[in-house]
């Protein structure tokens, strides 16, 4: 099939989904494809995020949500994870003012407590400086695992219970949710992962239950503005029911 000629949100262009997630992958394949270490797939990694980052606000996506590293990801070699961190330093430093003047609002999930302080001090930097931002919200899942997320929320909802401000019968799916890292966030209508994996490596498992799942072959160092494209293409194709009935006449 040949690739449709896509435009989003112009007058010729269909529904941009309001939340969109990636699950960025392929930077070690990229790399390996190429003769090349690793870091520089990640390098190269941090180009397609800049790269994507504009693209979504000129789309018109207003929450652009991106898996830069999971929980599990400590399990790598220590060189990787210093290569990781430090691109992630670079990235703050060299970024924010331009990301903040762009009007981009910046927001972390995942676990911070255990960070060095000097990565909690940029990303707290990053959300402070960007707090009173009105344009795209740009969400980094970093140092981020769902199930941790789901285990802190149920955490806090038991410290309610046993302080006596909340009661057994207060617990719904709606209170649960107020206690995951963005609760004011809505779900992702759209999770793109490339390189071919079709897993979520437990990312958003709680926000995912009725997104719409994206797989492109591309590797993350090649995901461009024509890829994310395509990939909202594919999404405006899809049905989503949220477990009722197709509207009539669609
Ligand atoms: C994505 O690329 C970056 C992170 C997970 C931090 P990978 O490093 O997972 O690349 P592959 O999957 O080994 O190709
Ligand atoms: C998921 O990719 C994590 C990020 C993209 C940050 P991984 O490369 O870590 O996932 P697995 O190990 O292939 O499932
Ligand atoms: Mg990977």
């Amino acid at each position: 099939m040949s690739m449709p000629k896509v435009s989003v949100g112009g007058s010729s262009g269909f529904d941009v989904p309001r939340h969109v997630a990636i699950i960025m992958d392929g930077n070690g394949r990229w790399a390996a494809a190429r003769g090349l270490p690793r870091a520089e797939g990640h390098r190269r990694g941090v180009e397609a995020v800049r790269r994507t980052v504009r693209s979504a606000g000129e789309i018109g996506i207003d929450i652009l949500t991106l898996f830069a590293f999971s929980s599990e990801n400590w399990s790598r070699p220590q060189s990787e994870i210093r290569d990781l961190l430090g691109l992630l330093r670079l990235y703050i430093r060299n970024d924010l003012a331009e990301l903040n003047s762009n009007n981009v609002r910046v927001r972390i999930i995942g676990d911070r407590e255990t960070l060095s302080p000097d990565v909690k001090r940029l990303l707290e930097e990053a959300e402070g400086l960007t707090r009173r931002n009105d344009g795209m919200t740009l969400v980094v899942a970093f140092n981020y695992g769902a199930r941790q997320e789901i285990t802190r929320a149920v955490r806090r909802l038991a410290e309610e219970l046993s302080a006596g401000r909340l009661s057994s019968s207060d617990i719904t799916a709606e209170r649960l949710s107020q206690f995951m890292d963005a609760p004011d966030l809505p779900d992702p209508d759209l999770i793109i992962r490339t390189s071919g994996e079709q897993r979520l490596s437990n990312f958003l498992l709680w926000q995912s239950a009725y997104s719409e799942l994206v797989f492109v072959p591309t590797f993350w160092p090649d995901f461009d503005r024509a890829a994310l494209e395509q990939a909202i293409f594919e999404y405006s194709r899809r049905e989503r029911r949220f477990g009722g009935l197709a509207a009539a006449g669609s």
